[in-house]
């Protein structure tokens, strides 16, 4: 018992009293609104957006069960759109253009574990935030990940599945793991 709240201390290392029930109230209110799968949970999401995201402009389309994580640290732009099972964690910021589309079940996760060394164990390190941008006019493909501290560039098309480890030039499409230049749009 002791150790675990040894441990959930150095979890929650920097984190306000206020950022956590905020963090509490994000996941809670999102989870919620998956209640309501169509059109009024659209609008619903959308609101929310509005209320907990550092800055959105228009009106997001989110479908259900988008996990959003640390939206106080999450920019967007307008004409938003999410699809279902998708993970957004902005712990060290997000920011995203207008007119961006995520798939389903994509990962989108700003912060890195570090690994090097073999004590003390991952699991008890601090998270390293870097920052990843989205720029305007992206479409990003069902199951992909965008790791840490990566730029999309305006326009990129990034096929199903594929993992991004590097930064993307305008108008690339590209696709496998790791993603890689496939052509131009
Ligand atoms: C990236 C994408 C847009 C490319 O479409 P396209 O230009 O019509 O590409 P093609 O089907 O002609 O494929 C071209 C080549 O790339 C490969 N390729 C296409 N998509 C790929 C992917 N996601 N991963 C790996 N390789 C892929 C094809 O196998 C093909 O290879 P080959 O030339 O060796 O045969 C499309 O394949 C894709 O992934 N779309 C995402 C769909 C999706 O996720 N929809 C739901 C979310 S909204």
């Amino acid at each position: 018992m002791i150790d675990y709240i040894k441990f959930l201390k150095e979890k929650l290392k920097g984190y306000s009293f206020g950022l956590i029930v905020r963090l509490e109230l994000e996941s809670l209110f999102f989870l919620m609104s998956s209640l309501f799968p169509t059109t009024a949970g659209v609008i619903l999401r959308a609101i929310l957006v509005k209320l907990f995201f550092k800055k959105s402009k228009g009106f997001a389309w989110i479908q259900p069960k988008v996990i959003v994580v640390h939206s106080e640290r999450l920019i967007v732009g307008t004409n938003f759109v999410v699809n279902s099972g998708t993970y957004i964690n902005a712990v060290g910021s997000i920011e995203i253009g207008s007119y961006v589309i995520i798939g389903n079940n994509v990962t989108v996760s700003s912060g890195k574990h570090p690994i090097e060394g073999q004590m003390p164990p991952i699991v008890s390190r601090q998270t390293i935030p870097q920052k990843i941008i989205i720029e305007d006019d992206v479409w990003i493909g069902a199951g992909a990940v965008i790791m840490p501290g990566i730029k999309i560039a305006k326009g990129t098309v990034v096929g199903a599945n594929s993992i991004v480890t590097k930064d993307t030039n305008e108008y690339d499409i590209v696709v496998g793991c790791p993603a890689k230049f496939m052509r131009k749009r």
